[in-house]
This record gives structure tokens, C-alpha cells and sequence, in this order.
């Protein structure tokens, strides 16, 4: 696969010319798929917090042997970087051969997770929304924002976007991204979010919406929040949706979406439709839930990373992208 003693090094604009967002939402198919037929090894990520700038960095480990490939990625999340100008998120990923332990590449992995976040998106909101959905809502209008909405454009004839953020310079940075969409802006207060399908991309903790504020048919993909008490998505929401998760364990236990409504009682484990990967492989059919609101919770996952990782390697392979490292 590489040369002995050496490494390739894939920066981000390596990453962005080797994954597509249609190679992605077809990776995070064949990801989920693995994930949900045990066919990987994914231990729990290791939550390493920096409280007095509220950083957090995720420690992220994974086998696929389908794929031999092992995959570590490291990312930091530091809310308050903006204010710094520096982005929320920084991440590097080292990639492993799994039949050897043979170290392949080092991957900027800001790009590669941002890329491989959007595609979960797109392939949630394909499985979950009928094929005439033509209007979204994005709440935050950063990194995730933007590849949620390239994500949906490719799956659904997206026109209409109701863009929903704090900061004028970040909603005006976006809209630049799509000049074929019509941004439209909210006539009520509070709004009525008339979309067919919702991407909450912020960095907020707290619900960004009520259930008399969206139509009962719609499909959210709740991205932002990756910690138990932290939330974007109310249970008032929660509680009358179809929920489906991207891994199960996970998101019983650190989804604030799902940890706190089963804390106050609204709803219990069952309340969960099942893993996406589940939708994915047949097991479950999606078809019965484009007609109702549903909830896709993403709290991330090794597996989407390792998955996309390889998807760069193997097309930067063919161009000769990279630049090679000795070891
Ligand atoms: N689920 C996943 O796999 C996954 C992957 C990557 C990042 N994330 C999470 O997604 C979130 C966003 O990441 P990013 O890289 O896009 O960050 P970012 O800083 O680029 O964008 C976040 C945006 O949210 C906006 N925002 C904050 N509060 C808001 C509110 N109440 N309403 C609307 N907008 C609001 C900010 O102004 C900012 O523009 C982070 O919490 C990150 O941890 C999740």
C-alpha cells in the first residue's frame, strides 16, 4: 500500500480533491452498515476536556478488518475559538494497515470530518424524506452547516433555505457557498420553520426550537451537540418523532437529545427506531417514516471517519496526491 518507512501526509486540500460528496454518502453507507453488523471494532471515544477555555477533545479509535484499515482520529472542539478567529474544530487522523500495524498515512482531518458529517446528512435525510423535499432549514452556518446543505443538494432538488445564525459575517460567508438556492427569511415571531427537512449545526446547548414551530412531517438531522447535557433538539420534539440514531450505545449515553428525556421520563430506550446503518441494510424500512417527523441524531463516529479516510487514500493513490514522509 505505501513504500516502507514512509507515511503520506493528505492536507485538507488534498482531502476535499479526493472525496466527493457523492463518494462520501456512498462510504457512510457502506460505514453504517459495518458498524450495525458488528462487523468493526469501535471502543468508546475518550472524552478529554479543557474546562477553563471549555475545550473538548474526542480521542477516536477503530478496526474495520473488511477494510484493514485502523484509524485514530484526534479532534478538539473549542466553542469559543471563534472569537479568536480559529476554527471550533481542529483534527488530525492517523491511519493504520490492519493485517499489520503498519502506519499508512496522517490525514488533516478538519476537512475529512466535515465532509464525512455532511454525508451522514444527505444519506439521513435520502432514507428519511420523500423525494419532493425542495426546502431546509440550517440552524448554524459554520463547517457543518455548509456540507449539510451540500449533502442535501445532492440528494433532494434543494431551492429553498431558511439559514438561521447569530453572526451576520458567517450567514453571509454561507449563502456565497449556494448561489443557486434562494435563502428566504422567517415573516413570524417565533418562526414557523415550514421546511421539509432541518440540520441543526450549532454549537448551542440548548433546544433551538419548539414542536409548534415546525410541521409534523418533517425530517431533522441534529448534528451540534455531542455531550449528555447538551442539546439542540427539545424533548417535546423528541418525544413525538421517529428517533434513529448513527450508533445505539452511544447515543443513549451521550446524546443530551436522548439522555435527558429518558432521564425525566418523556420516553425510554424503545422509543429509538434503531441505528441508521439498520435502515441501511434492509433490516428496518424507512419508507413508513417519510411521512412523519423524524429525528436523526449524530453524535460522529470513528467508523464514518475510517470509511472516508479510505476513500482519500485510495483516490490520492491513483493521482499520486500527498506528499510522502519517512519515517
Ligand atoms: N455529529 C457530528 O459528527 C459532528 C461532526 C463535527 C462537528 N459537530 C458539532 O457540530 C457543531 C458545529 O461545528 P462547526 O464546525 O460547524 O462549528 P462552527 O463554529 O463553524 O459553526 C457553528 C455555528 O453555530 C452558530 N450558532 C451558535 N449558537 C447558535 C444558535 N443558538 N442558533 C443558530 N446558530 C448558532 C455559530 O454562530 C456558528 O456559526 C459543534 O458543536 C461540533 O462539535 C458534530
Amino acid at each position: 500500500m505505501s513504500e516502507p518507512n514512509t507515511i503520506t501526509f493528505f492536507s485538507a486540500s488534498d482531502v476535499a480533491a479526493n472525496l466527493t460528496m457523492p463518494a462520501a454518502i456512498d462510504a457512510m453507507r457502506d460505514a453504517f452498515i459495518a458498524l450495525s453488523g458488528d462487523r468493526a471494532t469501535i471502543p468508546p471515544r475518550l472524552h478529554l476536556d479543557a474546562p477553563v477555555v471549555q475545550g473538548m477533545n474526542l480521542v477516536m479509535p477503530v478496526y474495520a478488518p473488511e477494510i484493514d484499515l485502523i484509524g485514530l482520529k484526534f479532534v478538539s472542539v473549542y466553542p469559543l475559538n471563534p472569537k479568536k478567529n480559529k476554527p471550533t474544530i481542529h483534527a488530525l487522523m492517523s491511519v493504520y494497515k490492519g493485517s499489520t500495524g503498519e502506519p499508512l498515512a496522517v490525514i488533516e482531518a478538519e476537512k475529512l470530518t466535515a465532509i464525512r458529517t455532511g454525508a451522514v446528512g444527505g444519506l439521513a435525510a435520502d432514507l428519511f424524506t420523500p423525494g419532493n423535499a425542495d426546502t431546509a432549514a440550517i440552524f448554524g452556518a459554520g463547517h457543518q452547516g455548509i456540507t449539510q446543505l451540500m449533502a442535501l443538494c445532492e440528494v433532494r432538488k434543494i431551492k429553498y433555505v431558511k439559514l438561521v445564525d447569530p453572526s451576520e459575517a458567517k450567514r453571509n460567508a454561507f449563502t456565497g457557498h449556494f448561489p443557486a438556492i434562494t435563502f428566504i427569511e422567517f415573516d413570524e415571531s417565533p418562526p414557523k420553520i415550514e421546511a421539509d427537512i432541518i440540520c441543526t449545526t450549532s454549537t448551542s446547548t440548548t433546544p433551538l426550537f419548539t414542536l409548534a414551530q415546525i410541521r409534523p412531517e418533517t425530517h431533522i438531522n441534529a448534528i451540534g451537540a455531542f455531550k449528555p447535557d447538551h442539546r439542540e433538539i427539545g424533548s417535546d420534539v423528541i418525544a413525538n418523532a421517529a428517533v434513529i440514531v448513527d450508533s445505539m450505545q452511544p447515543g443513549l449515553e451521550e446524546a443530551g437529545e436522548i439522555v435527558i428525556p429518558m432521564a425525566e421520563g418523556t420516553i425510554d430506550a424503545s422509543h429509538i427506531k434503531g441505528e441508521i446503518g439498520n435502515f441501511c441494510n434492509g433490516e428496518l424500512n424507512p419508507q413508513p417514516l417519510r411521512k412523519q417527523l423524524t429525528v436523526f441524531k449524530s453524535l460522529g463516529n470513528a467508523i464514518q471517519d475510517l470509511y472516508a479516510a479510505r476513500i482519500v487514500l485510495e483516490n490520492a493513490r491513483a493521482k499520486g496526491h500527498g506528499t510522502k514522509l519517512k519515517l
